[in-house]
């Protein structure tokens, strides 16, 4: 059974001007280039049709199970173009491995690590005039998934899945600066329970936290940040992004494993801490601690963390009855330099002392 995934290119690319036109102001999610990896899985036959392609819809039968039973998975991160030209992957054998844990719990297949990586490396290839210019933090955000593709209804694992990855360029998450958001501690609802699929990324997730969103918004919050769903009182992460808590006494806190996503970007800073004059810790953090912290000045920033924004600075914080904010209501200094150091390692400014770049062109 073959690896490699086979190209086939379009006859009708985006053309020229209008793909400049659109890498001239990307946004995010909105534009995608002209390719696309997919391959699919049989419980009889394994993975097979392993494809570049061009873009194009899937044709469904409307029983498929993913449309009833939400048997789905996805990844996300980005390729980044250097100012020489080159194109490089930042730690993907660690989304790799999210999605075959991922894969695991939602009793998908597991896609074997160098089909992940050959197929994303495989579609930015193809799609190589989408990356943005080097300069500013533009970058091609790419987007795997796997979904249950059979025909048919019951509650059981699917026995015919497709994986596919997309792609689009991304513009910088903080066209005019770097501002700081605010977080909605909910209590109504919950991301994750033990024993859920909290630690999964699999779009079930994220449905259920659209109602959450929504009630940020309500309050006047940019976004939501999650508890535990016991009632303990313990921070878990904001909707997409990990959390993260500086100390007066220069320490990082950041809520341990368990019912939260696993993020890169969070273990890219608990391994960069060190080097920036903070030790990492990873252990419950509670509500209560947050708030004492902020208002006797122990807890000096706090930040959230994912691919998409790398480091969102938090300045305040709002709940049932109360608000409050963290330092002066500003974007940190450590915060900050967190972001650079992880930019300019993801944009080859920084020595890559760890290996997590991986050159694609
Ligand atoms: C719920 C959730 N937490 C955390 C993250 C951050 O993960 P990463 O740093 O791998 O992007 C994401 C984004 O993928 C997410 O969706």
């Amino acid at each position: 059974m073959s690896t490699g995934f086979s190209l086939t290119r379009t006859t009708r690319p985006v053309p020229e001007a209008e793909r400049a036109a659109i890498l001239a102001e990307p946004g995010f999610g909105r534009y995608f280039t002209d390719h696309m990896a997919s391959a699919v899985w049989t419980a009889a036959d394994g993975w097979q049709d392993r494809r570049i392609r061009p873009l194009e819809p899937f044709t469904l039968h409307p029983s498929a199970a993913v449309l009833h039973y939400a048997q789905e998975i996805f990844e996300g991160l980005k390729a980044y173009r250097h100012a020489d030209g080159s194109v490089w992957l930042f730690r993907p054998e660690a989304n790799a491995r999210r999605f075959a844990r991922s894969a695991r719990r939602l009793a998908l297949p597991e896609l074997p690590e160098e089909d992940f990586l050959a197929g994303v490396m495989e579609l930015v290839r193809a799609d190589e005039p989408w990356v943005p210019a080097a300069g500013g933090e533009e970058s091609l955000y790419l987007r795997p998934f796997m979904f249950a593709s059979e025909a048919f209804l019951g509650v059981r694992p699917a026995a015919e899945v497709t994986y596919a990855v997309i792609a689009g360029p991304a513009g910088p998450y903080f066209p005019s600066g770097v501002t700081g958001v605010t977080l909605w501690v909910t209590t109504r609802y919950t991301r994750a329970a033990r024993g859920g699929t909290g630690a999964a990324k699999c779009g079930g997730n994220y449905a259920g936290s659209l109602a959450a969103q929504i009630e940020a918004a309500e309050q006047g919050c940019d976004q939501v940040m999650y508890l535990d769903s016991e009632g303990e009182g313990k921070l878990e992460e904001s909707g997409t992004m990990n959390l993260c808590l500086v100390t007066s006494d220069g320490r990082l806190l950041t809520p341990e494993l368990g019912t939260i996503l696993e993020g890169v970007t969070r273990d890219t800073i608990l391994a960069l801490a060190p080097g920036l004059g903070l030790t990492p810790e990873e252990r419950t953090v509670t509500l209560e601690e947050l708030r004492s912290g902020a208002a006797d000045g122990t807890i000096t920033e706090v930040f959230a963390a994912g691919t998409a924004a790398v480091v969102t600075p938090i300045t305040g914080f709002k709940g049932e009855g109360y608000e409050f904010t963290i330092g002066d209501g500003s974007p940190g200094e450590q915060t900050m330099a967190i972001r650079r150091t992880v930019l300019d390692l993801q944009y080859g400014r920084a020595e890559d002392k760890h290996g997590w770049l991986r050159r694609v062109l």
